[in-house]
């Protein structure tokens, strides 16, 4: 056993004083009715190892540390470091390093070290808490219980602060978009379809709409719903609107596709289909059924309401109308 007696039971005094300190503290911020929670004991990082100090890892690491003196954290750290926390360089990452030192290479001494590559073997809450020390709050508010926490994402699947190789961010890939790729293929099939948010052309990136770092909804978005995460940029739609059309209120993506589509317009359906998949029940001309043969050829058969924009060619005014004599959405 690597914990003799005498060690662990200094653990269970610093334990019960980290304990008591810990309630007290949440004690003075509980807000009057909630109830504290009480924080967890942590095991002591890498076996109880101590600081060596970035000369001594340095040693060894020389190649690696070449990469990473072009980093923020080189920088912040080395010259101008705020708290105890940051002075301590390589190990503020990766933990105390005395017991690294003993034995670098056996894998049963990995866990002398928080390693942050898949083969170390260093347990993922244990790695994000590493980084959390310093990055906690603030966009990762919602970071625990998100859809990537929970799927067992590792900071490091999406940063790399070993190396500058993102202008910012300190990301793996160049791009906040390469980044995201290696593990969404979909969507990058999406914006390279025929009409596509202007992502590629580096109008937008994914994190214009989307919050990796967690958020209140399950698919990440910056806003509390689908149609508010598009008012933020397509003012215009928010209206109000004296004629409104419902399915517009509802939402966006009824009709469109938040990423890319083979259609116009981001559409999910073409026109008149598009309209058709409500609109059919009530007779008249909405649930008329259009042939190949109504849209191509002369001749008599061609319909004004397939060619073109379709449907729109008179109702224009789809996302809804403030015209006194709108309610048909014509003008
Ligand atoms: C005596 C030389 C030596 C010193 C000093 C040393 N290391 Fe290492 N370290 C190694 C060797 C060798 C490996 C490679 C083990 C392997 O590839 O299996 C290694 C592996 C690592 C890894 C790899 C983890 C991974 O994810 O693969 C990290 C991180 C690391 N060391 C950090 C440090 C830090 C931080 C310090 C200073 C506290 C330090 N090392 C000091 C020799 C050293
Ligand atoms: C801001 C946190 C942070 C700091 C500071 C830091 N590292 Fe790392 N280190 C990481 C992360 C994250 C990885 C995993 C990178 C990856 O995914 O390839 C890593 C990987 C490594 C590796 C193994 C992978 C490789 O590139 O060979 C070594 C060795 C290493 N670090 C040594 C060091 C040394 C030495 C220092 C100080 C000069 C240092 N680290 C400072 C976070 C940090
Ligand atoms: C000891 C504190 C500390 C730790 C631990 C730490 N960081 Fe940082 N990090 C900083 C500071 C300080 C900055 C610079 C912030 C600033 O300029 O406002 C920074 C900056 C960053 C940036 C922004 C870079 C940019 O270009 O804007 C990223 C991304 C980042 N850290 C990720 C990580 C990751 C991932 C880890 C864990 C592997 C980590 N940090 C661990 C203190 C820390
Ligand atoms: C799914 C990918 C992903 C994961 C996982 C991830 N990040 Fe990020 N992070 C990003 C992207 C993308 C940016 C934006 C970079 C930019 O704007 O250049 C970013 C920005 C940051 C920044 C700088 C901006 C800011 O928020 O202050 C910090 C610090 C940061 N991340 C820390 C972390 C920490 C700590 C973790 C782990 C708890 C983490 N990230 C996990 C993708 C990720
Ligand atoms: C290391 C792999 C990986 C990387 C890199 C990654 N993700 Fe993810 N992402 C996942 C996994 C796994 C899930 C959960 C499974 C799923 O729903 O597809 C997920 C889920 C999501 C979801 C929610 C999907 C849903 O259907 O609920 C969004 C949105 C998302 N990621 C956006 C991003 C963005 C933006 C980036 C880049 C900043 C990114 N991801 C980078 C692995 C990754
Ligand atoms: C214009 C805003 C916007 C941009 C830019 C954007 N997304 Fe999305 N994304 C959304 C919306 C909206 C949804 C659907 C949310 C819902 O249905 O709750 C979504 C859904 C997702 C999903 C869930 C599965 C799916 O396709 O519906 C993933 C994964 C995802 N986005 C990843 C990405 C990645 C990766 C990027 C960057 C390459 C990106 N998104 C860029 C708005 C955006
Ligand atoms: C961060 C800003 C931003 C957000 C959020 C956003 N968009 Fe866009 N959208 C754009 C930009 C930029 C364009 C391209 C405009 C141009 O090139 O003139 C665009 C274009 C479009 C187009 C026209 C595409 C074409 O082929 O002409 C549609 C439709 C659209 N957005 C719908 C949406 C929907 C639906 C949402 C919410 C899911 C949304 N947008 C969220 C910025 C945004
Ligand atoms: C009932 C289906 C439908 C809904 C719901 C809908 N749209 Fe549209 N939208 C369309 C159609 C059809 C077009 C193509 C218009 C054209 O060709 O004139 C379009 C075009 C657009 C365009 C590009 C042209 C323009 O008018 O600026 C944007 C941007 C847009 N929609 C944003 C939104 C936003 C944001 C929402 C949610 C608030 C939304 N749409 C909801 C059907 C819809
Ligand atoms: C998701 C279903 C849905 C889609 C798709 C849809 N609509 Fe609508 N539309 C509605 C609803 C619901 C109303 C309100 C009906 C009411 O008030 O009786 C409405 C109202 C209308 C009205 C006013 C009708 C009236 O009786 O006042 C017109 C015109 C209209 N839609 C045209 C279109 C066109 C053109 C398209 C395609 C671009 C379209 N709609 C797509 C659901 C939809
Ligand atoms: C050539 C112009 C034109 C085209 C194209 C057109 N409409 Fe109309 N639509 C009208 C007019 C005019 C009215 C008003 C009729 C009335 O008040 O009796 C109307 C009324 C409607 C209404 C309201 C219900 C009703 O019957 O009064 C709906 C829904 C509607 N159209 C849907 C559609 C759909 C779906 C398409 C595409 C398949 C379409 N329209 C194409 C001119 C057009």
């Amino acid at each position: 056993m690597k914990h003799p007696w005498p060690s662990s039971a200094r653990r269970i005094v610093l334990a019960a004083g980290f304990f008591s300190v810990a309630t007290l503290v949440t004690t003075l911020l509980a807000k009057p009715g909630t109830a504290p929670v009480p924080a967890a004991a942590a095991a002591p990082l890498n076996g109880g190892a101590e600081y060596v100090g970035e000369a001594v890892c340095i040693a060894c690491h020389a190649p690696q540390n070449k990469q990473f003196t072009h980093t923020q954290h080189a920088n912040v750290f080395r010259l101008n470091p705020k708290n105890e926390k940051e002075k301590v360089s390589c190990e503020a990452c990766h933990g105390p390093g005395s017991n690294h030192l003993k034995d670098p290479i056996s894998p049963s001494n990995h866990s002398a070290l928080v390693g942050f590559t898949k083969g170390w073997g260093t347990p993922v809450a244990q790695q994000t808490a590493m980084c959390l020390q310093c990055h906690e709050g603030g966009e990762r508010m919602f970071w625990a219980g998100s859809t990537h926490a929970t799927n067992d994402l590792s900071c490091s699947d999406c940063h790399n602060p070993m190396a500058k190789i993102s202008a910012t961010g300190l990301l793996k890939k160049p791009s906040i978009n390469e980044t995201c790729y290696t593990c969404h293929q979909q969507q990058r099939a999406d914006f390279a379809k025929r009409s596509h948010m202007p992502v590629a052309e580096g109008k937008l990136s994914c994190v214009d709409c989307h919050n990796p770092h967690g958020a209140t909804s399950k698919t990440l978005l910056k806003a509390d719903s689908v149609n508010e995460l598009c008012y933020n940029c397509h003012t215009e739609k928010r209206g109000p609107f004296l004629w409104e059309h419902a399915p517009v209120r509802d939402n966006c993506l009824t009709c469109h596709n938040a990423h890319g589509s083979n259609h116009d317009k981001l559409l999910q359906v073409a026109r008149p289909m598009l309209c058709q998949q409500c609109h059919t029940n009530a007779g008249g001309h909405q649930s008329n059924l259009y042939n190949a043969g109504q849209l191509i050829g002369a001749g008599g058969g061609v319909s004004s309401r397939v060619l073109g924009r379709s449907c729109q060619n008179c109702h224009s005014q789809i996302h809804g109308s403030n015209h006194p004599a709108g309610a048909r959405f014509q003008r």
